[in-house]
């Protein structure tokens, strides 16, 4: 057996305040965080709460602190926290619904933010068919596709926790994504909202937004890169100032 230290919260309960509660569950080779937790559900404590779906880190959901770190508890297994406890909290920086589980508003506010959609000057005739890609050109965006919104680099960023107006990680690498999509002619429109002073220039590229990502995405790299764009646009701006956009 390994225990599970689990956050409880109830706001909607007069003089709600938030406690941790041990839980037993079996240690088992194959058992994630996230099997633990649906053995207290489903075993011990029917009324705790949490998200999950997929099981097999795709969908997102399942993201919470785990012993403190930002992880995926469908893909963090309980044999590699041994001997426990282990501490479950909800995702940092972002306000609680109910033990586990997050209010995302905030979050897909910034996703909306930076316009993730291919925006194009003008549509290419309709017989013409679709918009087609090399493989090249797909590999070039690729990575910073893989984002699951799991939130995880939310949680493991400093300047997020610090100021929640931070456009953050992976808004950011998303619109990188579309920025580098061959389809895609809206990098000027996007580059004008993340220049602002709540977007790249807030990161003090602590890094900890890659290293939580469980996709290999890199929004630390992503930020980079737009930083290195909006810079060279400014400076262009500056000099050349007949041949801004
Ligand atoms: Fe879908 Fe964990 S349950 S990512």
């Amino acid at each position: 057996q390994i225990t599970l230290r689990v956050a409880r919260y109830r706001p909607e309960e007069e003089d709600a305040a938030p406690a941790f509660a041990d839980y037993d569950v079996p240690l088992r080779a194959d058992w994630a965080v996230l099997d633990g937790l649906n053995h207290i559900k489903d075993e011990l404590d029917g009324t705790l709460s949490y998200r999950w779906s997929c099981r097999m880190g795709i969908c997102g959901s399942c993201g919470m602190m785990i012993n403190g770190d930002p992880r995926l508890s469908c893909a963090t297994f309980l044999s590699d926290l041994t001997p426990g406890p282990v501490r479950i909290e909800p995702l940092a920086h972002f306000p609680v619904i109910r033990d586990l589980v997050v209010d995302l508003t905030d979050f897909l506010h910034h996703l909306g933010q930076v316009r993730p959609w291919l925006i194009r000057d003008e549509e290419q005739p309709v017989e013409q068919g679709e918009y087609l890609q090399t493989p090249a050109q797909l590999q070039n965006f690729k990575q910073f596709s893989m984002c699951i919104n799991c939130m995880l680099c939310y949680a493991a960023c400093p300047v997020y926790g610090l100021d929640d107006a931070f456009v953050g990680p992976a808004a950011i690498a998303l619109a990188h994504r579309y920025d580098l999509d061959s389809r895609d002619e809206g990098d000027r429109e996007r580059l004008t909202i993340l220049a602002q002073p709540d977007g790249v220039w807030d990161c003090t590229f602590v890094g900890e937004c890659s290293a939580a990502c469980p996709k290999g995405v890199d929004p630390a790299g992503a930020i980079q890169q737009v930083k290195l764009a909006a810079a060279l646009d400014a400076v262009k701006s500056l000099v050349l100032p007949w041949r801004s956009r």
